[in-house]
């Protein structure tokens, strides 16, 4: 593959729909594209300046620097908790965006995706998401959002990789990031 995407995802739950929703997106990539879910959110510690050290920093946090450094572009994959993004998601972008100036998602084309309960889909979290990527360094892709609503009854019967509507939209997602990392190159 020429292309390189690694996802975060904001909810670190067995059986999370967003992780499922990743999943699909790996799995249905185009060719010429490998999508890579960042997994071990859930071990990172809450970002400190204290452990951000050039010395060395706790390794589930070099980890994930290393993953979104290595990648060509970012797919953020989340619920919405309390109407913004989950902390797990948040944290991840805190230790991508530093050292100040040259942070692992600096420059990196992001786009946003996720499955909420609400009926709006996880908008807020979405929005949120975008606008802390962009002030983090990252090239916030224009109008390349996939919010998902309506979670508990759309998937109550059958999951989101049944779902063939979804599936073609979150390929869609990543197709078209891809493209923008043709157009930043
Ligand atoms: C939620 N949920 C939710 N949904 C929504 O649309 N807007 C919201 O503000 C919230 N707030 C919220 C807070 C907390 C703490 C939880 C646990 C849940 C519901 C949420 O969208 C639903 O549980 C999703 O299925 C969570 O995603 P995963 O874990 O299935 O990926």
């Amino acid at each position: 593959a020429s292309t390189t995407i690694a996802v975060l995802v904001g909810s670190v739950r067995d059986g999370s729909l967003n992780h499922q929703l990743a999943r699909i997106a790996a799995e249905n990539a185009p060719g010429s594209t490998a999508v890579t879910i960042v997994e071990g959110l859930e071990s990172v510690p809450f970002y400190s300046e204290d452990l951000d050290s050039p010395t060395g920093i706790p390794a589930a946090a070099a980890a994930l620097r290393e993953s979104v450094g290595a990648a060509d572009a970012v797919l953020l994959v989340t619920p919405e908790y309390n109407g913004t993004l989950p902390a797990v998601l948040k944290n991840a972008i805190d230790w991508a965006s530093r050292p100040f100036g040259e942070g692992a998602i600096k420059d990196k084309p992001v786009a946003v995706a996720g499955i909420s309960a609400g009926q709006y889909g996880g908008k807020w979290a979405h929005d949120d998401a975008r606008r802390s990527a962009g002030v983090a360094g990252a090239r916030v892709v224009e109008n390349l959002t996939l919010s998902i609503g309506g979670a508990y009854q759309r998937f109550a019967e059958h999951g989101p990789a049944d779902d063939a509507e979804l599936v073609e939209q979150i390929r869609e997602v990543v197709t078209e990031l891809a493209n923008a990392v043709a157009v930043a190159a």
